[in-house]
């Protein structure tokens, strides 16, 4: 998979992508990203991407020069699954549009920042628009980075063992039951005996019923057909 991220700040990318999961699939060859400064495309003299809104009020809009030079180089240069915006008012992202995009070939990102972008690129560059939650963050750099990491981790052959991504929080529309390690106690604080009863089809039961619970608990929307 090619990941290519359009933003102002590359270097806020540049540590996640070095690291850990995402740093083994590029070095596996699984996964390449590319970082392309948007500044790098403008044609104003002071590198400016950003202008005041025709509507007025407060805030820069992004200019829709610089991200349309930008997208059309890398167009030319390949096709494109989907362009997305990432954005506090796109569709909320969940696990199955992470594993939508886990199967795709080449994807943009484009990150967001100042107040908002011109509404033609969203009206003729953007084929998606993705939020990570309710919430509003400076810049889409970390919620391209969140994104980024979610979609890598479900490629096959990223994760050593494929069972371990499966069994992830969500995956099946539940989330995971708790697991421990030795020590069996830790300061008079024990391990649930069944896990060390050796006994496989009592332990499959118990973490079942964990998760039932456990999702009951804390997302019972996950539980009322409201899968991701
Ligand atoms: Cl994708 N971008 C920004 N700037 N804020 C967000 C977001 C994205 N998702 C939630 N909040």
């Amino acid at each position: 998979m090619r990941i290519d991220i359009l933003t102002v700040f590359p270097e806020l990318l540049i540590s996640p992508f070095n690291h850990s999961i995402i740093k083994r699939a590029k070095e596996r060859g699984l996964l390449e990203i590319y970082f392309h400064n948007i500044r790098d495309f403008s044609k104003d003299k002071h590198h400016k991407v950003d202008d005041y809104a025709f509507s007025g009020g407060a805030g820069m809009i992004m200019c829709i020069e610089p991200i349309d030079l930008a997208i059309s180089k890398l167009k030319e240069e390949r096709e494109y699954d989907e362009i997305i915006f990432v954005t506090p008012d796109g569709e909320t992202y969940n696990q199955k549009t992470a594993n939508h995009l886990s199967t795709m070939r080449n994807l943009i990102l484009l990150c967001g920042h100042y107040k908002d972008i011109d509404q033609r690129v969203r009206d003729h560059l953007i084929t998606k628009e993705i939020s990570i939650g309710d919430y509003v963050l400076s810049g889409g750099e970390l919620a391209a980075a969140i994104i980024t990491d979610s979609i890598v981790r479900l490629i096959p052959g990223v994760i050593s063992n494929e069972t371990s991504a499966l069994t992830d929080s969500f995956q099946d529309g539940l989330l995971a039951p708790p697991v421990y390690t030795r020590p069996a106690e830790y300061k008079g604080w024990k391990v649930p005996d069944i896990l060390l009863s050796g006994n496989t089809k009592e332990i499959e039961k118990w973490k079942m019923e964990k998760s039932f619970k456990k999702t009951k608990k804390l997302r019972p929307d996950l539980l009322k057909g409201n899968k991701n």
